[in-house]
């Protein structure tokens, strides 16, 4: 049976690193928004106009439009056995749409892997990539503000996947590998309780 991981967690707390190396392993796709709505920006298209100061904002890009591009990259094909959601869903509209689009397929979120880390390591991190990578909201102004939407607009989807009954919290503040390792065995048991 297909099985669908979220990555959930602040800005850098290590979505995309946990996510990729879980795709490797499984050979299923990650699928990141935020890595998505980045292609849009750099190809010119119409929803990457519209995504860009909106994202060099630190604010969230509507619903309705993130939510029709995941839509679109799930419906490929190396998604049928399942999908690694890193940066999606982000408000409560986005997580009844997933549940919705999981339902048509027949399929439901087997886990919410919360990756929990302090604020100020946060801000350390990214501030890091900042002059390594040169990402345009990797900003300190932006960075509060990406901080600030998170808490206010993502961190209460904690509660409802918390009453689901699939939300693991792994603490994300230690070593890359240590991290993995319980992100591995969450999906390992998602895996199992999916079969
Ligand atoms: P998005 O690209 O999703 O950014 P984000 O959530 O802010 O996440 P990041 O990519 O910054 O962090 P991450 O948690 O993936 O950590 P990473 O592994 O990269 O979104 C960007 C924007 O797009 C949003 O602000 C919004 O405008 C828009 N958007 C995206 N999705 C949307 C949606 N669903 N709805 C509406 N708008 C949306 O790690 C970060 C850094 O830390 C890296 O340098 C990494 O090497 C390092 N690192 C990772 N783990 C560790 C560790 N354990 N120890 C030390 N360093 C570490």
């Amino acid at each position: 049976m297909a099985v669908y991981i979220i990555f959930f967690g602040p800005p850098g707390s290590g979505k995309g690193t946990q996510a990729s190396r879980v795709a490797a392993d499984l050979a299923i796709p990650q699928i990141s928004t935020g890595d998505l709505l980045r292609s849009h920006v750099s190809q010119g298209t119409a929803l990457g106009k519209v995504a860009k100061p909106i994202m060099e904002s630190g604010a969230l890009v509507p619903d309705d439009l993130v939510t029709a591009m995941l839509r679109e990259r799930l419906a490929q094909k190396d998604a049928s056995g399942g999908a690694l959601f890193d940066g999606y869903p982000r408000t409560v509209p986005q997580a009844a749409a997933l549940d919705g689009i999981l339902a048509e397929r027949g399929g439901k979120v087997g886990a919410v892997l919360f990756i929990d880390v302090p604020d100020a390591p946060i801000v350390d991190r990214l501030v890091k990539r900042a002059a390594l990578e040169g990402r345009a909201d990797d900003t300190p102004e932006t960075i509060r503000e990406r901080l600030r939407v998170y808490r206010e607009k993502t961190a209460p989807l904690a509660d409802r996947y918390q009453a689901a009954g699939v939300l693991r919290t792994i603490d994300g503040f230690r070593s890359i590998d240590a991290v993995a390792a319980d992100v591995r065995a969450a999906v390992e048991a998602a895996r199992k309780g999916a079969r």
